[in-house]
């Protein structure tokens, strides 16, 4: 059988090219600016999607549409081919193009590029080189124009030269294709002279899923150049994403292997023979293109059942993402240059992965099966199956490898793991996404990115940068509780940490530490002095004899510790409260002159009770005289009317305080759990410090710093 043969027998899909269902997948291309432009073509246009570079799955890319072509761009630019075509590297265009260069710094542009020329004269060149001239001109996407009205998927080259492959690897902005039709439109618009804005929109692309299903279309042939190696390299380093995503059940993932057929009319030929399995059932090409030599279309297609059969043998362990560590090793260890490809290979890597013995080799021949059994093979003909897509739900048919469907849309764009990464994470539901997205490309909110630092630099509480697939967005951070009111808006309040850590944070609870709250957290105030230790504060002070006994020391001076942490916990200013005051002790009064406070006893000490301060009457003067005076009655009566004064006032506080506590602790407990004995000690204790404080929206700072339940109270209105 001549060689051209077997290109044409094997190059035969399951359902053969004629009924081929293939999707272009598509997406928005839309005007931004100028407005009338953006009227006019509301609806946008359609682009399809590259198979490389790295749109922006779930995202979109928004910038200055630019077309270097002499009749569109103010200065003129030579190329050979014209620039239009973007198939001459941009430096070196007479004058040089650089967009980093041609207008507002961090500007973003999308330049406009023509597919060809195929004229006979100059060959056309691909559309990879040309992105890539693009991408090097610094523009952030491309947009190529077909010269009819019709789409395509823009394929990578797949021949094997250095060239494309370095074009390939190192392309990183997204690139669509349009129709004719689009393209002249667009260059009507920047042919008007006004700046045109478009954006390119990826955000609907996928259907959104709570779980993400995902498969991976590919095959055991290890022979197949730069695809090969691309496909090699993908997998090794997609392993551990894949793994994580499967581990926390985010995402189904399900491996499969494109299977050839052979016409019916070859079944008995060689060709079929050395390509084919189970009497020229399932094939795959011969991996060097020589039936005699090497090996031959028919040990792929075997190890390619091998690997879906471990990967049925794992997911009936439940261990599915075994397959990953099968796959990666028998990349390493069984290839086909070193002659190791194989069943004898194979088996001893599933041995490896199988070391905690969850199934066994025969379990795995077993599925496998016999290679020339006239029976078909029900694994494989469901890849038969699963390949040709659906029609009804628009899932297209498999026909490159390596080919990744998600949520049954195929991935168009690089096979790399940032790029399938960020198309992974765009295909959750919201509020669904996983948090590993945000390890996703170009996070918006890695430390030192614009979102990171806008976010920090927030006065509001909204310090906590999100990446979202459209950017990031700032929300309450660490300390901060997020409340939203009647009309939507979301604020920040402050979480007053002192009331809660104080208790737990053991550097702010020693008997001279201090929490002060700071807005979104706290510090611990250590080593607060003891003023009165050292020459009594300056205060006064005395030792005086108080009977027989030895002097006893007196002094005015009252630490005043724990008003300052009071103050503190609450937010209040601690500048003008004092660490001691000058206060005559009990059993002494105070006579002030010149700002000097000097403490007098009030009666003879010996007859004073030092702590209450009450005199009592002298028992060597013979105790009450009898009979009580008519100024003793009055004072008396005026006392207990003072003192019932007092109580009814004290009592009508109580009950105030009562009714703002529970206020307060309404509030709170529509944002924590609350310990009762721990909130209500504290509020207690504090005469009610305010556990919240209100953040204004905008740059602004609190709502008064002031805590005190009336403050709460103050605020709760508005919550
Ligand atoms: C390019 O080729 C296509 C078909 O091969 C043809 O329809 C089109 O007119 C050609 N365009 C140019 C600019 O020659
Ligand atoms: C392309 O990327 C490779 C590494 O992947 C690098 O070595 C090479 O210099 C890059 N080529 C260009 C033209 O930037
Ligand atoms: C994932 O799902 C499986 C079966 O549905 C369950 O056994 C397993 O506990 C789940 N794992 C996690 C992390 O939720
Ligand atoms: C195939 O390999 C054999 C043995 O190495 C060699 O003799 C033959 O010329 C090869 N055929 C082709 C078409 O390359
Ligand atoms: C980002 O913030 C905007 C405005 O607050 C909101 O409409 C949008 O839903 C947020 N996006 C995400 C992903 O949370
Ligand atoms: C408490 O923190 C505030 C900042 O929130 C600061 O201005 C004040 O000086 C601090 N007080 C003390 C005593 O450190």
């Amino acid at each position: 059988m001549p060689h051209s043969a077997i290109a044409l027998v094997t190059l035969l899909l399951s359902v053969g090219w004629a009924g081929a269902h293939f999707v272009i997948e598509e997406s928005a291309l839309k005007v931004v600016l100028p407005p009338e432009a953006k009227t006019k073509y509301f609806k946008g246009f359609d682009m399809a999607l590259a198979n490389f570079g790295a749109p922006r799955y779930g995202g979109a890319l928004r910038g200055r549409l630019v077309y270097i072509d002499a009749q569109h761009y103010t200065s003129q630019h030579t190329c050979s081919p014209p620039c239009g075509y973007a198939c001459q590297d941009f430096a070196s265009a007479t004058p040089p193009v650089d967009l980093r260069l041609a207008g507002d710094p961090g500007e973003t542009y999308i330049m406009l590029v023509d597919r060809g020329p195929n004229t006979t004269a100059t060959t056309a060149c691909k559309f990879a080189e040309k992105v890539w001239n693009v991408q090097s001109a610094g523009a952030r996407g491309a947009i190529v124009v077909n010269y009819e009205d019709a789409l395509t998927t823009m394929e990578a080259p797949d021949d094997d030269d250095e060239a494309s492959h370095r074009f390939l690897t190192n392309i990183t902005i997204p690139a669509a294709f349009v129709t004719r039709a689009t393209g002249e439109a667009l260059k009507g618009l920047l042919k008007g002279g006004a700046a045109v804005y478009v954006s390119m929109d990826w955000t609907d692309l996928l259907p959104k899923k709570q779980q993400v299903h995902w498969e991976f279309w590919t095959n055991s042939n290890d022979q197949c150049g730069s695809i090969c190696d691309v496909q090699k390299q993908f997998i090794k380093q997609f392993v551990p994403v894949a793994k994580e995503f499967d581990a926390h059940n985010w995402t189904v993932f399900e491996p499969h292997y494109i299977v050839w057929v052979c016409p019916s009319l070859y079944r008995s030929s060689d060709v079929c023979r050395s390509q084919c399995i189970r009497q020229s059932r399932y094939c795959s090409p011969d991996p060097d293109g020589n039936l005699t030599a090497g090996y031959s279309g028919r040990d792929v297609v075997q190890e390619n059942l091998r690997q879906l059969c471990v990967f049925k043998l794992a997911s009936d362990a439940g261990r599915a993402h075994l397959w990953w560590d099968y796959v990666t090793a028998f990349g390493e260890r069984c290839d086909m240059q070193s002659g190791s490809y194989g069943e004898q290979c194979a088996l001893k890597v599933f041995d490896s992965i199988n070391a905690d013995r969850w199934s066994s080799r025969q379990a795995l021949t077993a599925c496998v099966g016999q290679q020339d059994s006239d029976a078909p093979h029900p694994i494989m003909d469901a890849q038969l199956a699963a390949q040709k897509g659906d029609d009804a739900t628009g899932e297209g048919e498999v026909w490159i490898l390596p080919t990744i469907r998600i949520n049954g849309i195929q991935y168009r764009g690089k096979m790399a793991t940032a790029e399938v990464l960020r198309a992974i994470c765009a295909g959750f539901a919201a509020g669904n996404t996983p948090e590993a997205c945000s390890k996703a490309v170009d996070d918006p909110c890695m430390q030192g990115s614009k979102g990171y630092q806008d976010c920090t630099a927030r006065l509001d509480g909204k310090t906590q940068c999100i990446a979202t697939f459209a950017g990031y967005n700032c929300t309450c951070g660490k300390g901060y509780l997020p409340h939203v009111d009647a009309q939507g808006v979301e604020t920040c309040l402050d979480l007053n940490e002192c009331l809660s850590v104080s208790q737990l944070d053991p550097k702010c609870t020693c008997p001279r530490c201090a929490c002060n709250n700071t807005r979104g957290g706290y510090e611990c105030i250590t080593d607060i002095p003891d003023e009165c230790a050292s020459g009594y504060g300056g205060c006064w002070h005395a030792d005086l004899k108080v009977g027989a006994g030895p002097p006893v020391s007196f002094s005015a001076c009252k630490d005043n510790l724990p008003a300052y942490k009071r103050a503190l916990a609450r937010g209040l200013p601690t500048a003008d409260i004092p660490l001691h005051t000058c206060t005559c002790p009990p059993c002494f009064t105070a006579v002030e002159s010149r700002g000097v406070i000097t403490c007098t006893p009030k009666c003879d000490l010996r007859y004073c009770d030092l702590e209450a301060g009450v005199c009592h009457a002298d028992p060597s003067s013979g105790g009450s005289k009898g009979g009580v005076g008519a100024l003793s009655v009055v004072l008396i009566v005026l006392g207990v009317v003072a003192a019932l004064g007092a109580a009814g006032y004290a009592a009508y506080q109580l009950r105030i305080r009562s009714i703002m506590q529970q206020e307060v602790r309404a509030i709170l407990a529509q944002y924590m759990r609350l310990d009762d004995t721990d909130a209500d000690g504290e509020l207690a204790a504090g005469g009610g410090g305010s556990r919240l404080k209100q953040m204004t929206g905008g740059g602004g700072g609190g709502i008064g710093s002031g805590g005190g339940l009336g403050d709460v109270g103050g605020s709760s209105n508005g919550v």
